[in-house]
C-alpha cells in the first residue's frame, strides 16, 4: 500500500503535491481531482490511489489495474496558460514520466502520440488530461497518469501490447520512490509550463518519438487518416501528409506501418 507519510518523506517539491490525498480504493483519481478542483483545490493538488474501480482511459475507455500494481494518480494544474497551449499539458506529463522511467530503469523510453509511453515497444504508461474551460480560458487541467509498475502479466490481448517496469527490468520496483521521482520531475518542469514555455518539453518529447517520417494510420471514431507523420502542430496535433494534402488530427489511435 502507498502511504501518505512515506510519499511525503524527503519530497522537496515547491508546487506539486503540496496537498496530497492518498486512497486505498477510489472510483477514479481523475474524477476525484476534478471534484476537488471544482471546489477550489490549489494548483499542484495530487490524488493517488492503490486501486480504481472506474479508472478512465482515453476515448471513453476503461483503465484497469489490479490493486497495488501501478501508480495511479492525478494532479490538478492551474498554470494560467493560454487556451491554445492546453493541449501541450499531456506532453509535459509524458516527459516527466519518461525522465522518471529512464532514471529508474536505465532503459530508453519512447513517446508515442498522443500520450503513451513505451518501454521496448510496449505501453507502460497512459495519460488522460481533462480540462475545465471557461470563456476566460483554461480554468484548470487534471493530468491523470497510469503507470504499470509491478504487473508480471496482463489479461487477454493486452499481454502482448502492455508492459510494466517490473517486466522490463526483472526487478521489484519501489512504487513510493518512483512516485517521488515523478512528482519531483513534474515540479522541476512546471516552471516552464507556468511561463507558457513549452520549447524544452516539446524538444524532449520529439527526441523520444520515432514516428516522424513513417507511414501511419490514425483511427478516429468514424474516420481513418493514412499518410506520413510529419510532426506536431503548435497545439500538439499530429500533422499527417495524406494523398489529399496536409491533415492535422487531435485524437485517435496511431498504428505505425513502416
Ligand atoms: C490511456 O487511455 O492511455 C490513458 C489512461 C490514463 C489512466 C489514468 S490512471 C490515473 C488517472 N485516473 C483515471 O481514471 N485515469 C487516469
Amino acid at each position: 500500500m502507498l502511504a501518505k507519510d512515506e510519499i511525503l518523506k524527503g519530497l522537496k517539491t515547491k508546487n506539486i503535491a503540496k496537498k496530497l490525498f492518498v486512497f486505498d480504493s477510489i472510483d477514479s483519481t481523475n474524477v476525484c481531482a476534478k471534484t476537488l478542483a471544482d471546489a477550489g483545490s490549489e494548483d499542484g493538488t495530487v490524488v493517488v490511489a492503490d486501486f480504481q474501480s472506474q479508472g478512465r482511459g482515453r476515448l471513453g475507455r476503461a483503465w484497469e489495474a489490479r490493486p497495488g500494481t501501478s501508480l495511479l494518480f492525478s494532479t490538478v494544474l492551474r498554470p494560467g496558460i493560454q487556451l491554445e497551449s492546453a493541449g501541450l499539458l499531456a506532453f509535459f506529463a509524458a516527459v516527466c514520466v519518461a525522465r522518471t522511467l529512464e532514471q529508474e530503469t536505465g532503459l530508453p523510453v519512447e513517446c508515442k502520440w498522443p500520450n503513451d509511453l513505451l518501454l521496448r515497444g510496449k505501453k507502460v504508461c497512459g495519460i488522460l488530461i481533462e480540462n475545465s474551460l471557461s470563456q476566460q480560458g483554461l480554468v484548470y487541467s487534471v493530468a491523470g497518469i497510469g503507470l504499470n509498475v509491478k504487473q508480471r502479466t496482463f489479461s487477454g490481448t493486452l499481454n502482448s501490447k502492455a508492459t510494466s517496469v517490473a517486466r522490463e527490468t526483472g526487478k521489484e520496483p519501489n512504487r513510493t520512490r518512483l512516485l517521488q521521482t515523478l512528482l519531483t520531475e513534474m515540479d522541476n518542469l512546471y516552471a516552464d509550463v507556468r511561463a507558457n514555455n513549452f520549447d524544452r518539453i516539446m524538444n524532449e518529447w520529439n527526441s523520444r518519438c520515432s514516428m516522424f517520417g513513417k507511414t501511419v494510420s490514425v483511427m478516429q471514431h468514424d474516420h481513418r487518416v493514412d499518410g506520413s507523420a510529419v510532426g506536431l502542430s503548435s497545439e500538439g496535433g499530429l500533422v499527417i501528409k495524406t494523398q489529399k494534402g496536409i491533415e492535422t488530427v487531435f485524437a485517435g489511435d496511431v498504428t505505425v506501418l513502416s
